[in-house]
């Protein structure tokens, strides 16, 4: 009774021009020879097939790139529209109920890196568990480094599976430090395990609105093949919340697990450089790179020859219509130049 859920849905604009609009990053090999989506779904390979939510667009590429490793989904979840994380759980929720009364789900994000996969597995086995209780179970990372662009959850017994007594959905820099400092607060990992009745049940208490529009919503899909295709006109007027809003923020039943699995985000390309292979100088190179005197950069290049001279921490990216010189610290901001492009289209 237990189903991955594959959260699909995320654009990807601080990868640009790796990750585009009609190929975004989940559905890239940005870290091996699978895809973030294919790594997602081998990463639980035992449990039922996964449940995907997805963009209607991407309804053939998600499909493949299963088909490609093997696994034929549970369901995929078509959105007209992205509304966020919530409404997307919630319509994977309505799914598995009718899939499995008992269905409990395994929410995973299609975007992370996870080197220990075994230990993973048992976090989510020992999550598994503690979701028989009814409780809305996270992972928590022990942070390595003050992040802003994580959520953090304060832990009311540190180092094992604890009540939460705190979530805090992405914090300031300075704020973030303290937390970090204070050693009782991880890393939100985006990843929850639950029974999908307990998720439905509060998220109904805390957000009546998002809970109803979406079971109308779901209510008047239609299916074919394994396309579970969600209505524009209903699921349109659904508020646009994530999970950690809309819900672990304000739920009395959390519980956080901590994990210890080199899990990683790849939001943006400086969490790429920190999770690929560097050479002696701290270069990440994919394609016909030279690097010269140069430290700590980020460079690929799709069908021409990139050569680096006295630079650092600089992240070059070359695809076949555009390139990409940004500085590793001001990487956030790549999703300015998509939003340039987007305004002057
Ligand atoms: N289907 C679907 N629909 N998926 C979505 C949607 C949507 O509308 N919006 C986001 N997703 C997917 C993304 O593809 C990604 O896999 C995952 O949900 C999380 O969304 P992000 O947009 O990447 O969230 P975030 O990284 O800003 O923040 C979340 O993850 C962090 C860890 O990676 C939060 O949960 C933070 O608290 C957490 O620290
Ligand atoms: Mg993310």
């Amino acid at each position: 009774n237990v189903y991955p859920v594959i959260l699909s849905g995320g654009s990807g604009t601080r990868l640009w021009p790796l990750s585009r609009k009609h190929y975004p990053k989940q559905f890239l090999k940005l870290t091996s020879d699978y895809t973030m989506v294919q790594e997602t779904a081998l990463r639980l390979k035992g449990l039922n097939n996964p449940i995907a939510v997805c963009n209607e667009a991407h309804r053939f590429i998600i499909a493949e790139q299963l088909n490609e490793i093997g696994q034929s989904p549970s369901a995929v979840i078509l959105e007209p529209v992205a509304r966020n994380t919530a409404p997307a759980i919630a319509l994977a929720a309505l799914k598995a109920s009718e899939l499995n009364e008992n269905a409990v789900l395994v929410i995973l994000a299609a975007d992370h890196v996870i080197n220990d996969t075994v230990g993973f597995q048992k976090a989510v086995e020992a999550a598994i568990k503690e979701a028989e209780n009814d409780s809305l179970v996270t992972f928590g990372v022990v942070p390595e480094k003050p992040e802003a662009g994580f959520g953090y959850i304060q832990a009311q017994v540190e180092g094992q599976l604890s009540a939460i007594k705190r979530f805090v959905e992405k914090p300031d820099l300075e704020t973030a430090k303290q937390y970090v400092e204070s050693g009782d607060y991880y890393w939100n990992s985006g990843m929850f395990v639950f029974k999908a009745k307990s998720f439905l049940e509060e998220l109904s208490e805390h957000d009546p609105d998002m809970y109803q529009t979406v079971k109308r919503a779901f209510e008047q899909a239609s299916c074919d093949l394994d396309f579970t295709r969600i209505p524009k006109e209903e699921f349109a007027l659904c508020p646009d919340n994530s999970i950690d809003y809309a819900v672990m923020e304000k739920t009395q039943k959390g519980m956080v697990l901590p994990i210890s699995v080199g899990w990683n985000d790849v939001g943006s390309f400086s969490a790429l450089w920190e999770v690929l292979n560097k050479d002696n100088n701290g270069n990440a190179n994919l394609g016909d790179v030279k690097n010269i005197d140069s430290e700590n950069c980020l460079v690929q290049s799709e069908n021409q020859f990139v050569a680096t001279i006295g630079v650092k921490d600089l992240v070059v990216i070359g695809t076949k219509d555009s390139i990409l010189v940004a500085h590793k610290d001001r990487v956030q901001d790549v999703k300015k130049v998509v939003q340039y492009m987007s305004d002057t289209e």
